[in-house]
């Protein structure tokens, strides 16, 4: 039915029509686009200005960029689809990372909950609330795996690992998505950023990669295939280059693995005039290479870069672009067009949402609940730090306790509707007997410390400090790398300064990466990663450090000893002088001196991935598992279950909490050397103090295989270790192996 409806109205369109489709501008300022085509299609004078509505009304753009409600959305739609003479509609898109109106955690934060029906949950709140003002394409979800936390935009994206990257992406596609696409609240996705952005060299934004094929496949690329399976009908393409070729125009990446071997058939959006910047890149002399390069490696949408309307009317003229190049991106755009069910209902409907829904705090502030990590908790006088008594008279002290920066990187949230922290353990305390005192300390990334004093002041006269510090939301995302990633400013000072004062002290870190707090852990009692929470932050963190709810999130990253171990992430290759004991940092002779290891900090994380302490304990039994060898033949692609790994988890504490109970397996003995380990299988469980429950992990094909350098995913007789526990460091191991 679609393909006919394309088929048809492809037969239809003039060129410049055509080539509309594939041109995107914003609505703010002038596009100035100097178009060479004029009313119903037809060529226009040379160098005629055109601004984005009267494209519109000419049919000569297919998209549009940040869009600012229903109203201009009905202007637009309404020169597009009553004026134009072929009345196609436009697609209206946004960067909805993590809510519209009501904010949840950034992505980073999401991914720490392990909770993919979450993500699935809280993607669907966002299209539910975008889509009365006329957006109906999310550029997102973020798919990037990122091993480096100099790079900002790890806030946006699932963090280091590609399996449970992979299960956050497929989830954010289906709320995004909905079960059907032609559901006027449900958006089309855009995965993005095609391909290993996140592997920037040294963290450095916009760098270049560079990678074997087998670790691109195994490593990188499984989250974005794992949202085009999903149904993802867009992807964008990224600004960086892939073993020299920038994304924009790689053959590799947008023909042969997105569209011949995963078989996509949506489109492809470039970054932001990232086009254009082939040039910078040095593959491009002019415009019209890199729009050549661009369309024809297959990238269908040109993002505000002004070159595919500027110049494929001539590339194709010349023959350099082909007409069937152009018909192909054409249909792949109006094939979206159609399922989203626009040219049916083009108008934006419904009350639009313009403030945080309370009904939609709920879930929001259960995610923020769910994304936070508990790093340490240490007992002080006997007891641990947390949670805090009811009735504890708290002194809250930092930069980030009484501010309503509390979205993080393209938060839609609304800084006047968010919980500030102050707001809500004032409000717990008043309603149990506590008191808070608040002293701001220090701002985010001073030196002054004029502050001090009165926070010491403060934490003197309390039982607990509560210190609420980290970097700001402006510190991470794009363009926000950072060679330092330590605490900013002088916000260690203040830290030293209060601990010295011998008060139980706790930090509520806020953070868009992994931070190195190697300098603080030994100073503080507790640590309670945060991330950026969203809308409800206040309340969720009140929740949890008074222990209303027990922290459950486990690090979607690994944090470093000091940003030198960068990139640092858990799923390391052998090497073959490894460092059996990854603590050690001692400068020495003899066996101990040549290995692969630093002389001056360990390799090992401080806290590693998958790591999160919650207000019990949970034990694992031993792993069992269904069988100890399987001949090769059994192992074909598509095998499910080949060999069940089963252990059982016991909440041995006196809360009731959730764990998040990880798989992890690692093969040894096949032609390429194999991650030590890597995550397999994830559970969240929930128990009562003293009960137990099994948990099953089925391990088949897509666990067991690797790729190889030549882009087959395949299993070899070789030896595995099966290790499952809370985090990658589990102790509890199996082993079996594939036979010939
Ligand atoms: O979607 C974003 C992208 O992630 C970075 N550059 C700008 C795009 C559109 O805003």
């Amino acid at each position: 039915q679609i393909e006919r409806r394309v088929n048809e109205l492809l037969k239809k369109m003039t060129l410049p029509e055509k080539l509309g489709q594939l041109v995107q501008y914003n609505t703010s300022g002038t596009t100035s686009a100097a178009t060479t085509a004029g009313p119903n299609g037809q060529a226009a004078p040379q160098g005629e200005q055109l601004n984005a509505m009267q494209l519109a009304e000419r049919g000569l753009i297919g998209s549009l960029l940040n869009v600012g409600g229903q109203a201009q959305v009905t202007a637009y739609q309404h020169a597009a689809v009553d004026k134009s003479r072929l009345h196609i509609p436009l697609l209206t898109g946004a960067d909805v990372l993590h809510g519209y109106r009501t904010g949840y955690p950034i992505p980073l934060g999401v991914a720490a909950s392990f909770d993919p029906d979450l993500g699935a949950s809280l993607a669907r709140m966002a299209a539910e609330e975008a889509t009365p003002s006329g957006i109906r394409w999310f550029y997102a979800p973020m798919v990037d795996i990122s091993r480096d936390a100099r790079w900002g935009r790890t806030a946006e994206g699932s963090g280091e690992d590609a399996y449970l990257g992979s299960a956050m992406a497929r989830a954010y596609v289906h709320g995004f998505q909905g079960d059907r696409l032609d559901d006027p609240q449900s958006v089309a996705a855009s995965v993005k950023h095609f391909a290993a952005y996140g592997a920037a060299e040294a963290g450095r934004e916009y760098n270049t990669t560079d990678m074997s094929d087998s670790r691109l496949r195994q490593d990188y690329l499984p989250p974005y295939k794992a949202a085009v399976d999903a149904g993802a009908v867009t992807l964008m393409s990224a600004f960086n280059a892939l073993n020299g070729v920038p994304a924009t125009a790689n053959p590799y990446l947008l023909d042969t693995i997105l569209r011949k071997e995963w078989g996509f058939d949506g489109f492809v959006v470039s970054d932001d005039r990232a086009i254009v910047e082939l040039i910078n890149h040095g593959v491009a002399l002019d415009p019209a290479t890199a729009a050549q390069k661009a369309i024809n490696a297959g990238v269908e949408v040109d993002m505000r870069g002004h070159v595919y309307d500027a110049e494929l009317p001539a590339l194709v003229r010349s023959g350099r672009v082909s007409l069937s190049t152009i018909d192909e991106a054409v249909r792949r755009v109006l094939r979206v067009k159609f399922a989203l069910g626009l040219f049916e209902h083009p108008y934006p409907t419904g009350a639009e949402v313009t403030a945080a829904v309370p009904e939609h705090r709920v879930l929001v502030r259960k995610a923020a609940e769910e994304s936070f990590v508990l790093l340490q908790n240490k007992p002080a006088n006997g007891i641990p730090a947390l949670p805090l008594r009811a009735n504890a008279k708290i002194a809250l002290i930092g930069p980030m306790a009484d501010t309503r920066d509390v979205q993080g990187a393209w938060g839609g949230g609304r800084g006047e509707d968010s919980i500030t922290i102050r707001k809500g353990l004032e409000e717990w305390a008043a309603g149990h007997g506590g008191s808070v005192v608040y002293a701001r300390g220090t701002e985010v990334e001073s030196v002054s410390d004029a502050g001090f004093a009165e926070a010491e002041e403060a934490a003197r006269q309390a039982d607990v400090v509560v210190l609420v510090l980290g970097e700001s939301g402006g510190l991470s995302g794009e363009a926000a790398a950072r060679a330092h990633i330590d605490l900013p400013g002088n916000q260690q000072q203040l830290i030293d300064r209060i601990s010295s004062l011998g008060k139980p002290v706790v930090m509520v870190l806020f953070s868009g990466r992994p931070l190195v707090l190697t300098p603080v852990v030994n100073k503080v009692d507790a640590i309670l990663e945060v991330w950026f929470p969203g809308t409800e932050a206040g309340h969720a963190v009140a929740r949890v450090l008074y222990g209303e709810v027990s922290p459950s999130g486990k690090l979607p990253m690994s944090f470093p000893q000091t940003e030198g171990q960068e990139p640092l992430y858990y799923n390391q290759l052998p090497t073959g002088r490894p460092a059996r004991d990854a603590n050690l940092n001692v400068r020495g002779d003899g066996a101990a001196h040549w290995l692969s290891r630093y002389i001056d900090a360990p390799n090992a994380a401080l806290f590693p991935f998958g790591f999160g302490l919650s207000y019990t304990q949970f034990g694992y039994s031993d792993v069992t598992l269904s069988r100890q060898s399987l001949p090769m033949r059994e192992a074909v692609a598509g095998a499910k279950s080949l060999v069940i790994a089963k252990v059982t988890v016991t909440n041995t504490g006196k809360a009731p909490a959730t764990e998040v109970t990880q798989c992890y397996v690692g093969n040894v003995g096949a032609s390429l050397e194999q991650p030590i380990r890597s995550l397999k299988g994830f559970v969240r469980v929930t128990l009562a103090p003293g009960e137990s429950k099994e948990i099953s992990f089925p391990l088949g094909f897509e666990e067991l295989s690797f790729f190889d350098n030549a882009g087959h995913q395949l299993v070899e007789p070789s030896m595995y270790n099966v290790w499952i526990g809370g985090d990658s460091l589990a102790a509890s191991h199996g082993e079996f192996q594939i036979t010939r």
